[in-house]
């Protein structure tokens, strides 16, 4: 869990948004609709998202998973980060970790800046109610930039 081991003694039937939020204090991944249709609880489990809401806890035993906490940790995370702040892309906030989640997933494999379309397709299954989209599309633009220029 976000490069540590980490023992858990979960009740049976749990998710891992439940087990991330209510027993390890990882608040970062959130729950919006519990259906996977709204990205707002996404995490990586072996470096791939995944909705949190729908996992079961116990099927995590052995797994690596990064929740949005860990995104400080890198530097296309701390990226992603700052671009968010510069271009002050959100309203509530309440989508942007599941955001940035699969933003950071995807630029990591990308060897070339990505257009407005790329960029809204990879998010397409997001939900921002806020509509605060145009910020946030802004904001992975430049995140990648930064980070394909520091990338040798
Ligand atoms: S809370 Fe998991 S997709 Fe909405
Ligand atoms: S900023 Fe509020 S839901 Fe996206």
């Amino acid at each position: 869990m976000n490069g540590h081991h980490q023992d858990a003694a979960l009740p049976s039937g749990v998710t891992l948004l439940e087990a991330l939020r209510n027993h390890l204090g990882l608040t970062a991944a959130r729950f919006g609709c519990g259906l996977e249709q709204c990205g707002a609880c996404m995490v990586l489990v072996d470096d791939v998202p995944r909705h949190a809401c729908q996992l079961d806890a116990a099927d995590m035993a052995g797994r690596t998973i990064r929740t949005p906490e860990a995104l400080h940790d890198d530097a296309l995370g701390r990226a992603l980060i700052e671009a968010f702040l510069e271009h002050q892309a959100a309203q509530c906030g309440y989508c942007l970790s599941g955001i940035l989640i699969t933003a950071y997933a995807w630029l990591r494999g990308l060897d070339h800046l990505p257009s407005r379309t790329e960029i809204a397709a990879q998010l397409d299954h997001h939900l921002c109610r806020c509509g605060a989209h145009p910020r946030i599309l802004a904001a992975v633009a430049a995140a990648a930039e930064t980070y394909l220029s520091s990338v040798p």
